[in-house]
C-alpha cells in the first residue's frame, strides 16, 4: 500500500462492512448503487479506499480480484473505480490506480474501461486489448421461435438448473475457458445468481451462465459456451425465467451473437474497452467466454 505524505489520507482495505459507503460513493458518481454487486466483490475480491477528509463517506474506490493459484496469483481484475465527484480532476484515481499498479508487482492486470476512466489507464501503461458491448432490453422469445426450436439452439442442446453436483464440471471448464482457477468466484455463483443454469450435449456439460439481481435488471454472466448456438440457449432459457429485462457485456468478437440478441429484444447501451497491464492479452478461449460475471471483476 502507498506510504501516504502528511497531507494525503490514507489508502485502506475495504471490507464488506463498508458495503454501505462503497453504495453511497457509486450514487454520488452517478452510477446505480449495485449493492448486491459490491457484497460480491468486496468478499471475493479485496477492495480500497480512501476516507473523504470532510468526513463524509469515501473519497474514492478501486477493487482488485484475483485469479489463480491462492497466494500467488496470476492475474488481478480491477473494477469499481470510483472518485467522488466534489474530489474530482484532483489526482486522486491516478493515486488509487499508482497503488493498484504498485500493489500487483509482477502481476498481470487487466479492467473494463469506461470512456471516462481509460485517458488514466493509458497514461498509467494499460493497453487496449478488445472491447465489450454492453446491452440491455426484454428478452423476447418470440422473436427467437425459428428453425432451430423454441430455445433458439439446435436440438441436441439441453439447458437445465445447475445443482451441486454440477459444480465441479463448471469449476473445470471455467478454468479451461477463463485461463486460471477462480474458484473463490464461482463457488459463490449459487448464492450470488437467481438462476444458474448449465448447457448440456450428449451427457457432458459444455457452456454455463448465471443471471444476477443488479438493481432492476437481471446481468448474464458469466457466460461460458462452446460455441454461439449454446450461448443462445443458456440466454434464452435465463431469459424465460426472469421478468426484468437482461443485462450483459458481450465481448465484440461475438458478432452472431450481439446480432442475435438485438433481434430479440435487447438493445446497445455502451461499450467498454478491455485493457492490460503487463501482458499482450488474456489467457483462456476467448472463443468460448461470451460474458464477463461482471466487467468489474472480469
Ligand atoms: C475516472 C475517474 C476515476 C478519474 O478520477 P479523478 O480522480 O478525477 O482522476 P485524476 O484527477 O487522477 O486524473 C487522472 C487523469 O485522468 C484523466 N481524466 C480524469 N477525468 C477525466 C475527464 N472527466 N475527462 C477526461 N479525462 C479525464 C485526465 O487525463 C487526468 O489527468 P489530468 O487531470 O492531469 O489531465 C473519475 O472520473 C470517476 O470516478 N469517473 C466515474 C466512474 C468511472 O468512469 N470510472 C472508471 C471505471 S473504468
Amino acid at each position: 500500500m502507498s506510504t501516504p505524505s502528511l497531507s494525503a489520507p490514507p489508502i485502506r482495505r475495504l471490507t464488506p462492512r463498508d458495503l454501505q459507503l462503497c453504495a453511497d460513493l457509486s450514487e454520488d458518481r452517478g452510477w446505480p448503487r449495485e449493492e448486491h454487486k459490491w457484497g460480491l466483490l468486496l468478499s471475493a475480491g479485496t477492495g480500497y479506499g480512501i476516507d473523504a477528509p470532510d468526513g463524509n463517506g469515501l473519497m474514492g474506490a478501486y477493487v482488485v480480484t484475483q485469479y489463480g493459484p491462492p497466494g500467488r496469483p496470476a492475474l488481478t481484475a480491477i473494477g469499481m473505480v470510483l472518485v467522488a465527484e466534489r474530489y474530482a480532476r484532483q489526482g486522486v484515481g491516478r493515486r488509487l490506480m499508482r497503488n493498484a499498479v504498485d500493489e500487483a508487482g509482477h502481476t498481470p492486470l487487466t479492467l473494463h474501461a469506461t470512456p471516462n476512466g481509460r485517458p488514466l489507464y493509458e497514461q498509467l501503461g494499460f493497453e487496449v486489448i478488445g472491447r465489450a458491448e454492453m446491452v440491455q432490453g426484454h428478452f423476447t422469445p418470440a422473436k427467437a421461435l425459428g428453425a432451430r426450436g423454441a430455445q433458439g439452439a439446435p436440438s441436441e442442446v439441453t439447458t437445465r438448473p445447475a445443482t451441486a453436483e454440477d459444480l465441479i464440471s463448471i469449476l473445470r471448464l471455467d478454468t479451461e475457458v477463463f485461463g486460471h482457477d477462480r474458484m473463490h468466484v464461482i463457488t459463490r455463483l449459487p448464492a450470488f445468481t437467481d438462476q444458474l443454469r448449465v448447457a448440456e450435449a450428449d451427457g457432458e456439460i459444455v457452456g454455463y451462465a448465471g443471471a444476477w439481481p443488479n438493481m432492476a435488471t437481471h446481468v448474464v454472466g458469466p457466460l461460458v459456451a462452446r460455441d454461439t448456438e449454446t450461448a443462445k440457449a443458456l440466454i434464452a432459457s435465463l431469459g424465460a425465467g426472469t421478468d426484468r429485462p437482461l443485462r450483459t457485456d458481450i465481448d465484440v468478437r461475438h458478432e452472431e451473437l450481439l446480432a442475435w440478441v438485438k433481434q430479440n429484444g435487447l438493445e446497445s447501451v455502451a461499450f467498454n474497452t478491455v485493457m492490460a497491464y503487463g501482458v499482450p492479452e488474456l489467457p483462456g478461449d476467448w472463443t468460448r467466454r461470451f460474458a464477463p460475471l461482471t466487467v468489474a471483476a472480469g
